[in-house]
């Protein structure tokens, strides 16, 4: 099991709910933070947390500093407009300089990036997001490749709209055949937030690409079961 997990983007939203989450499992977390006293009032002290900023990529490397496995979920809040020069520096730069900062750090665990879901399957959703938050499924994609010619493990997970109900409850389809960005895709934070947790350590997660939405009907087994019928990304 990985020792100290970073969580960059772990100050709100689903990667808050992965800190906690792995936090409560017993596992020691550290968040990066652009306001660590904003952070701390949501995260408690269970969390260590470090200042850094993706735009500012010398704060990275003492944020990855003795972390096992990082769990990257930062970016530009979606569904507003946001420019293209800040869209890359955060989402793809960002991304690259803590990838950049791990392999520096001979860090051996795993990345487990947060993607979203229609970044290689086209579909009206993706183009309007696209053009909205500017370019960011095109930086997104790319970093996808970046990360599998890393040579670290990963695992990339691509998630649907993230909505703020109750977790646990709707079964979690989880499948590699990757599905398009439609309103009707979508899941829990909560529940998008148990598979990460998980697949910090899951075996069969290592260099598998895989999507999560809601699926039909009630919640049928956990996590670790959802993930055990992934099989590596082809040239893995
Ligand atoms: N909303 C959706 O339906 C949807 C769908 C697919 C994918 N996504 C992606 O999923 C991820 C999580 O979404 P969410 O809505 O749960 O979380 P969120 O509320 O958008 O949180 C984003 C996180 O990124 C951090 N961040 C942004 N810029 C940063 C920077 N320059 N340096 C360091 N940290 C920075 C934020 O930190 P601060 O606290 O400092 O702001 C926050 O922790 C995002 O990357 C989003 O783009 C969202």
């Amino acid at each position: 099991m990985s020792g100290l997990v970073l969580v960059v983007g772990g100050t709100k939203g689903t990667g808050a709910l992965i800190a906690k989450r792995l936090a409560a499992d017993g596992r020691q977390v550290r968040v990066m933070a652009r306001d660590p006293a904003a952070a701390r009032g949501r995260l408690g002290h269970e969390i260590e947390i470090v200042r850094g900023d993706l735009t500012n990529p010398e704060t990275i490397p003492q944020a990855v500093s003795g972390a096992d496995a990082i769990v990257f979920t930062a970016g530009v809040p979606s569904g507003r407009p946001a420019p293209a020069v800040l869209v890359k520096a955060t989402d793809y730069d960002g991304a690259r300089h803590t990838l950049a900062a791990a392999q520096a750090a001979g860090m051996r665990g795993r990345f487990v990036y947060l993607n979203s879901l229609g970044v290689t399957v086209p579909s009206l959703s993706a183009t309007l997001l696209n053009l909205l938050k500017r370019d960011a499924f095109t930086w997104r994609r790319r970093l996808e490749a970046d990360i599998r010619r890393s040579g670290i493990d990963y695992a990339i997970i691509r998630v649907g709209f993230l909505t703020d109900g109750p977790g646990g409850r709707r079964a979690i389809r989880v499948t590699q055949t990757p599905l398009p960005l439609t309103p009707w895709h979508t899941i829990p934070r909560a529940d998008a937030a148990e598979i990460f947790a998980t697949a910090v350590d899951h075996p069969k997660a290592a260099r598998a690409t895989f999507d999560i939405v809601s699926g039909n009907g009630p919640r049928r087994g956990g996590a670790a079961e959802l993930l055990d019928t992934l099989v590596q990304d082809a040239g893995a």
